[in-house]
């Protein structure tokens, strides 16, 4: 696994760099491309982009997209992770529905949400998530002033779950106080390519605890622990590095 870290000038720059490889993974032709994507502000702006490339890059359309998490509300809840990508990218882009796989967020108890879309992996990818088998192909991320990610949050069972593709997981330290259903971090380390899209000041002391030389502490942050198989990326907005920009989109 190599690591890079490339830092914009600002979150438009960064997510039009992660549209760039969203577009780039659409254009590759050996079967189904499968990308994860995540909930939460910040990808708000990749999705808007994903939704205008898509007039021009018919292949978005042919991408299967799966999210690391999922609130326990029903997908036309202001708080769903589908509701706000279905807004931003989904539906103006005319996204074929079979291409999209939410998670069930209405289904109670959540377990049953958790079981529901660990199956669905299960049986598309062929069995349990190793990090020799097969996966996906690229998942983008999100990190928390925590260090969560997905609804992945420090000291929780869901955290240290490594047989399964998607767990329940109590309400997080973060907004909304409700439960969520969460890829595992074994789900997420699937990935070819995961790229952390972080944004904004208030993530500038996290950041620099899980991008510190070794990660000594970082082992105890879920965000430190998801570790794909090619390329992690972190694509930054220069508050969140506290550094000058190294990359331009
Ligand atoms: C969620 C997200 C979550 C998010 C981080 C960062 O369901 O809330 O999947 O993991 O990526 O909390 O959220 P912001 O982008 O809003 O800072």
């Amino acid at each position: 696994m190599t690591r890079e870290v490339a830092v914009y000038p600002d979150l438009a720059a960064a997510s039009a760099a992660v549209a760039a490889l969203v577009v780039e993974l659409a254009h590759a032709t050996d079967g189904d491309r499968t990308v994860v994507i995540s909930g939460g502000r910040t990808p708000a702006t990749l999705f808007g982009l994903l939704a205008r490339a898509s007039a021009t890059e018919p292949g978005l359309r042919d991408l299967e997209v799966y999210f690391s998490d999922e609130r326990a509300v029903p997908p036309d809840d202001p708080q769903s992770n589908f509701g706000l990508a279905d807004r931003l990218w989904f539906a103006p882009a005319a996204m074929p529905p079979e291409r999209v796989h939410r998670i069930r967020g209405e289904l109670a108890p959540v377990d049953a949400a958790a079981a529901e879309y660990d199956a669905q992996l299960v049986r598309r990818f062929g069995g349990r998530p190793s990090p020799d088998g097969p996966g996906f192909d690229l998942a983008v991320l999100g990190v928390g002033p925590d260090g969560h990610t997905a609804s992945l949050f420090p000291g929780a069972a869901a955290a240290r779950v490594a047989d399964r593709w998607a767990v329940a997981s109590p309400p997080g330290t973060v907004p909304p106080p409700i439960p969520r259903v969460t890829l595992t971090s074994a789900a997420l380390s699937t990935a070819r390519t995961v790229v952390f899209l972080v944004g904004g000041a208030d993530k500038r002391a996290i950041v620099r605890r899980l991008l510190a030389p070794g990660g000594a502490d970082g082992t105890a942050l879920p965000a430190a622990t998801v570790r794909p198989r090619e390329r992690l990326l972190w694509v930054l907005d220069a508050d969140a590095a506290g550094a000058e920009p190294t990359a331009r989109a």
